[in-house]
């Protein structure tokens, strides 16, 4: 059985005061039966590696660039995040795709940047309502993914995928446990395609997950845990989540 994992990206959200109780109430509710991670803001990363150095919670950062180094003013390298001992990076979350304009092979390229120092890529594809309602969802997520697992070539059996249906951030709106399970099942299979390790690979669900609804979604038997938006900034919220998920 795959090993479920729990991410809360935290978005722009926080300040030193409340990382620090947050980071204080999810390490305190260990140990967790999942793997849990979570992406601070760049700022605060460090002090994140270091109130959770010794611990088995994760950290990731919200994206990095696809770039090596150089002239790219506001960017942060992998090689930087890897440094400070980055496990995750999310790329290709619908917030950046919409508002800086990211394209898929952007996407797989920071995917492969991230791979290439050994950090975990959390890939998110998903559709927007428009596209749903057109019937156009499996062809957005098929395609969003696709051009990741070309760049990625032989190693694309080393990210993390998370389905994000763009309807249901931050909206309350939860896709139904059978409408995720619906995609999950779409990309488990276009992933069994094209690489041998697509078992054994966690597809992440994202998109008002609650405690009141997660262990309803955990059970499908394509879910492999969550990427928490909203509920990761309550401990006692993203704690009761991660139980949920084993
Ligand atoms: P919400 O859980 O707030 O809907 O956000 C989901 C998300 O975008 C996680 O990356």
């Amino acid at each position: 059985m795959r090993r479920k994992l729990v991410a809360g990206n935290w978005k722009m959200h926080g300040s030193h005061k409340a990382n620090a109780d947050l980071l204080a109430g999810i390490a305190q509710a260990r140990p967790f039966g999942c793997d849990v991670a979570v992406c601070p803001p760049f700022p605060y990363l460090s002090e994140a590696a270091v109130a959770l150095a010794g611990s088995d919670i994760r950290w990731g950062a919200q994206d990095c660039s696809a770039h090596e180094q150089g002239a790219y003013t506001g960017e942060v390298s992998v090689a930087m995040l890897a440094e400070f001992g980055c496990r995750y990076v999310i790329v290709g979350h619908s917030e950046r795709r919409a508002y800086h304009g990211e394209s898929d092979q952007l996407v797989a390229d920071k995917a492969k940047a991230a791979l290439a120092r050994g950090v975990t890529p959390i890939v998110c594809v998903g559709e927007t309502l428009a596209q749903r309602d057109a019937g156009e969802t499996e062809a957005v997520v098929k395609r969003q993914l696709s051009a990741v697992i070309h760049t990625l070539a032989h190693c694309a059996g080393e990210m993390v995928v998370a389905y994000e249906p763009v309807w249901a951030i931050g909206t309350g709106r939860t896709a139904s446990p059978e409408q995720a399970q619906a995609v999950h099942a779409v990309l488990r299979a276009q992933l069994r395609a094209a690489t041998a390790h697509a078992d054994a690979m966690q597809i992440l669900y994202g998109g008002s997950v609650k405690p009141d609804n997660a262990a309803t979604l955990f059970a499908q038997a394509d879910i492999d845990g969550g990427l928490i938006g909203g509920a990761a900034l309550k401990a006692a919220d993203f704690v009761a989540i991660c139980r949920a998920a084993g």
